[in-house]
């Protein structure tokens, strides 16, 4: 069976125009190069610090922007050669869920009303009786209640709108979510609810989701598969325990080991993330990583590695990675690790949390 999204070499290199006549001065690599799949009823992670192009990768994936190079299949189609009609069609198959709900609802139409437009404008409730029922089921299945339709956004707490942002994108039964940092602007008990109410409707209704955070510690609940970027290239992905349990890439152990340990390696690791990431208008020759890999040896600087797969669906952009300590030593005796008891609190949230809403 093909895959619902298949990405091959996708790229966007966004012009960078200088002085009064707009000359274009460089380019923004913003995405260079990006290759991923996702089945029916699955969960691609897109992991990486800001800035590294993952906003970017969802637009691409929508369409929203067009991409420098690459293609984009979405349920066996190349939608890159589809018509603005065309792919206004597909659109209601793919749908979009942003950080900041606030800005992304209306904040003079009412919640009814905002659900209801979907559905009118996709010919999926035609009479006002079918339309206001949908409106509250969708409002039941987000955990509000169907009476919150004749309430305004700005009456909603900001976990409350994610759920109407959820309800809007699942309004038209799409088979594609990509949801673009959804709960980063949350509070840690919330981000939980919000995860748990987008994997059980995941369950009921088998979309496949596109969700994009800088947080590893967030896509753990939810993701099926990591990829982790950085500097507009996938440099590795995994299965998502996989990834925990052996990280490989010397960008993915830094990034599962931000503080500092008993142990001087793990702490000097720790310790050359710290850099900048450099300027995706000049990247590193080479491994775009060796300017902060603890690991660097010369070659790196000139020969650009390759995302390898060793043959199990675990692909690392690291030729060397066989020849490192094992990663296990860095997450050792590490009982004052901010991450983990960030990720203990989130778990424990899993746990105790159902709904935010009554
Ligand atoms: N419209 C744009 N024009 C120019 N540069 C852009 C544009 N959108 C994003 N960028 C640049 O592309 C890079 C990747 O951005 P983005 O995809 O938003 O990263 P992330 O979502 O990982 O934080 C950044 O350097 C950003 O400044
Ligand atoms: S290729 Fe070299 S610089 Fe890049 S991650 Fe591997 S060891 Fe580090
Ligand atoms: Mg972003």
């Amino acid at each position: 069976m093909s895959p619902l999204l298949e990405v091959q070499g996708l790229a966007k290199h966004f012009p960078v125009k200088r002085g009064a006549f707009g000359f274009v001065s460089g380019h923004v690599r913003a995405v260079d190069g990006v290759d991923f799949h996702l089945g029916a009823g699955e969960t691609l992670a897109i992991v990486g610090e800001s800035g590294c192009g993952k906003s970017t990768v969802g637009r691409l994936v929508l369409r929203l922007l067009e991409p420098t190079a690459g293609s984009v299949r979405f349920d066996g189609e190349d939608l890159l050669v589809l018509s603005e009609s065309g792919m206004r069609a597909r659109r209601q198959r793919m749908q979009v869920i942003f950080q900041d709900p606030y800005a992304s609802l209306n904040p003079r139409m009412t919640v009814g009303a905002m659900l209801g437009e979907p559905l009118m404008l996709h010919g999926l409730a035609t009479s006002e009786a079918t339309r206001r029922a949908r409106v509250g089921e969708l409002l039941e299945l987000v955990g509000l209640r169907p009476e919150h339709a004749r309430r305004y956004p700005h009456e909603f707490s900001g976990g409350q709108r994610q759920r109407l942002a959820i309800a809007r994108a699942l309004a038209v039964e799409p088979q594609l979510i990509v949801a673009d940092e959804p709960v980063s602007a949350l509070d840690v008990s919330i981000q939980a609810q919000v995860i748990n109410l987008m994997r059980s409707l995941q369950d009921r209704f088998g979309m496949a989701y596109i969700f994009i955070s800088h947080d590893l510690a967030v896509v753990k609940h939810i993701a099926d598969r990591i990829a982790v970027m950085y500097l507009g290239k996938i440099v590795e992905t995994a299965t998502t325990d996989e990834l925990f349990r052996n990280p490989r890439h010397p960008y993915t152990r830094a990034l599962l080991s931000a503080v500092p340990l008993p142990d001087p390696t793990a702490a000097r690791e720790r310790a050359l993330l710290e850099g900048d990431i450099p300027s995706a208008m000049n990247p590193p020759a080479g491994c775009r990583f060796h300017t902060r890999c603890r690991f660097v040896r010369e070659s790196c600087r000139v020969d650009v590695p390759a995302l390898a797969d060793d043959g199990s669906g675990h692909a690392t952009a690291c030729p060397w990675w066989p020849e490192f300590p094992p990663a296990r030593s860095l997450t050792e005796g590490s009982g004052q690790d901010q991450d983990r008891i960030r990720l203990a609190r989130l778990q424990a949230a899993f746990v105790t949390t159902q709904t935010e809403a009554s």
